[in-house]
């Protein structure tokens, strides 16, 4: 366990601390009613990718924000009358809302991997509801273990799993749940359960008087995005471990540089990190992927990036994003773009 951790219980004083933490882009483990989560600011790429780097996470799986009240998430997501329904009969409670982005979304594109959705959730656990109001901020938290180990639900289980990695975590005694949020995709016509949890497809299907399909059962409905490529696929094709350029084979390429590559020969260059900075280079993958997917270029060439630290979700990333499409897909379409998981 690292000497800079510190573990506070519920005062007003800890609270305004982990709150200023959070608005300064540091990681703040806090309880939830389900687990403990993996707080940071989820405007901030760089404090997110930080909590990918705690949580030594080989993918990047889009995060849940976390919210006050329903108000504070309707300035990030579009509440049609379904989410309304649910968020007024479960929040504050165990469920997550997959909803379309507000197109003035200031939750960052590491915190929804790219995609045009967003996950919210109002928590019922009261320190987790009064850290999320003053810290007056979208908070993107996932469970506070490290990736592969099991959710915590005791700050003992934080502290033991991340110890030397955060610097904080508000110990609100026991999670009453113990199991993550249902997850509720409503962005499409459909009502598409993406993982179960403590609020059953039975009590939604109830509230909303319509069928809940299963997304592990049911083929055609959208799957969560840790289980396959749903995950923002560029346009244009993508070429890893580009070591060179050559127009005549690849055509005018922007290259995503990292580190000391070769940049000759490219028609642009976009920075995920110039010191070669895996943290860095995290936090600035779907912002350079989207920004180098412009139709002036034919295609997007990686500069070869280490596979170490976060260097490993950033080439599974890249990887996806370079997987052969199906055919007749449009570029903005990514659920058809891409082949299953590798
Ligand atoms: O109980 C919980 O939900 C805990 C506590 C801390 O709130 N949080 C949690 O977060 O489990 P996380 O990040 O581990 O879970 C995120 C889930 C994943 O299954 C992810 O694939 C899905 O939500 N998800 C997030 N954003 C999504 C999106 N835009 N579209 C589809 N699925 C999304
Ligand atoms: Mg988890």
């Amino acid at each position: 366990m690292s000497p800079a951790l510190t573990i506070r219980p519920y005062s007003e004083g800890a609270l305004s601390q982990a709150a200023a933490k959070l608005r300064a882009g540091e990681l703040v483990a806090f309880p939830t009613e389900t687990v403990y989560g993996l707080g940071a600011d989820a405007t901030n790429a760089d404090a997110v990718a930080a909590i990918f780097a705690a949580k030594q996470r080989p993918s990047f799986n889009p995060l849940i924000s976390h919210f006050p009240d329903r108000d504070a998430a309707a300035k990030q997501a579009v509440f049609d009358a379904r989410a309304d329904m649910l968020a007024k009969e479960f929040w504050p409670g165990a469920l997550t809302l997959v909803l379309k982005k507000q197109s003035d979304c200031t939750v960052c594109d590491l915190t929804t991997a790219g995609l045009p959705s967003i996950a919210v959730r109002v928590p019922a656990h009261p320190m987790a509801r009064e850290l999320l109001r003053a810290v007056g901020r979208p908070v993107a938290a996932p469970s506070a273990n490290r990736s592969g180990r099991i959710s915590p639900t005791t700050a003992g289980h934080v502290a033991h799993s991340l110890g030397s990695a955060i610097g904080m975590i508000l110990d609100g005694g026991p999670c009453g749940v113990g199991l993550e949020s249902t997850v509720i995709d409503l962005t499409t016509d459909r009502v598409v359960m993406l993982r179960p949890g403590g609020i059953t497809a039975e009590q939604v299907a109830k509230v909303l008087g319509t069928e809940v399909v299963m997304a592990e059962t049911d083929d055609t409905a959208p799957k969560s995005p840790g289980m396959m490529t749903s995950h923002y696929a560029p346009g244009l094709p993508v070429r890893l471990e580009a070591t060179a350029a050559d127009t005549a084979k690849y055509g005018h390429e922007v290259l995503l540089g990292f580190g000391d590559c070769t940049t000759k020969g490219f028609d642009a260059v976009l920075w995920l990190s110039k010191t070669g900075d895996d943290v860095e280079a995290a936090a600035n993958l779907f912002a350079k992927l989207h920004e180098a997917d412009q139709k002036q270029f034919d295609g997007i060439a990686i500069a070869p990036i280490p596979d170490i630290g976060l260097g490993v979700a950033i080439n599974d990333r890249m990887k996806r994003a370079s997987a052969p499409r199906a055919p007749a897909s449009s570029s903005s379409d990514t659920s058809s773009s891409n082949s299953k998981s590798p």
